[in-house]
């Protein structure tokens, strides 16, 4: 069964090159968003930065790695104004220091990799390293603090969604079918088109395909966990079998989300079916809204 890769560095790198960075000059390079570049070629140019620049790339344990640490957001606040908010801004609009409000990276950043960042200095830039000026318990609660802005720098902060019961997985059940049109490839959607369809309040279903604790730091409002290596019988015994549309997405872009809707229409009998042609990164960079989850409870 093909799985979505384990998160590590050079994705981050490699999709802010894909689909540039909302909010910042950078923009899209992917053939996909009208760019130069076609995937590979965002691949080899990763692979050659990480080569020239030396970078260790961290992974991260898909499992377990994108919990959230347990920390004091408030107190983060504090520790921001005081050591940050000089050269990032106020609101982490940016400065002298790059712009950390940039809610797309934050929603789908592991605390982990968040954390880094402020631990090791940049050499050759202000950056300073505050592994010895900070403690960890202080880096800790920097890094909830800037995960709590990930739906937004200016939010109070996020509130946490849980997935609906098995049986309430539609949205919009009272809505009209989505006006999908033609899939590219009989199979995918795009962003823009999905986005448009859910604002006009359409019937479907969205599944989240990617490990749950991915879909808990964000996923798209409404969307379900389902992730790829989950049992499917199981999965999708209380999916609507009355033509409504199921659209899946995961970040690979699409690797785990094309294998459970190929498993959907040849096993499973549903017809209405489709993949998020971006992905999750490719929505989110795209600037489309997503929120966050808490599948503890
Ligand atoms: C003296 C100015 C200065 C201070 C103070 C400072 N930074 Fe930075 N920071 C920078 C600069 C400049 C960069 C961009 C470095 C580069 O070009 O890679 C940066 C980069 C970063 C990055 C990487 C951003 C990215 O998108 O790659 C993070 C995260 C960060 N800073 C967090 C912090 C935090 C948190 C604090 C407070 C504890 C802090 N910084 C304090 C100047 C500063």
């Amino acid at each position: 069964m093909p799985a979505c890769p384990p998160f590590r560095f050079p994705r981050i790198l490699g999709e802010a090159i894909a689909y540039g960075r909302q909010g910042t000059p950078i923009g899209g390079y992917l053939d996909e968003v009208g760019g130069p570049l076609a995937r590979q070629d965002i691949r080899d140019l990763v692979h050659w930065l990480r080569e020239t620049a030396g970078v260790e790339p961290l992974a991260i344990d898909p499992e377990k790695g994108h919990d959230r640490l347990a920390a004091d957001a408030a107190d983060g606040a504090r520790v921001y104004r005081a050591h940050c908010a000089s050269c990032h801004g106020d609101q982490g609009e940016g400065g002298t220091g790059t712009a950390l409000g940039n809610a797309a990276m934050l929603a789908l950043t592991p605390d982990h990799f968040l954390r880094h960042a402020i631990v090791e200095a940049r050499q050759g830039t202000p950056m300073p390293a505050f592994a010895g000026i900070l403690s960890a318990t202080e880096i800790d609660n920097l890094t909830a603090f800037r995960r709590s802005r990930s739906t937004g720098w200016s939010a109070e902060g996020r509130t946490l969604r849980r997935p609906p019961p098995l049986d309430r997985y539609v949205i919009n059940p009272e809505g009209e079918a989505p006006r999908f049109g033609e899939l590219k490839d009989g199979r995918y959607l795009s962003a823009a088109v999905l986005d448009r369809e859910l604002r006009a309040r359409r019937r479907m279903v969205l599944l989240d395909t990617r490990v749950t604790s991915m879909w808990q730091m964000a996923h798209i409002e409404g969307a379900v966990p389902v992730p790829y290596y989950a049992n499917r019988e199981q999965a999708v015994a209380s999916l609507p079998r009355d033509s409504t549309w199921i659209v899946a997405y995961c970040e690979c872009p699409r690797a785990a989300a094309d294998s459970v809707v190929k498993w959907l229409r040849e096993e499973g009998g549903f017809g209405h079916t489709a993949v998020l042609y971006e992905g999750i990164r490719g929505w989110v960079s795209l600037g489309y809204p997503v929120v966050a989850g808490d599948a503890s409870k």
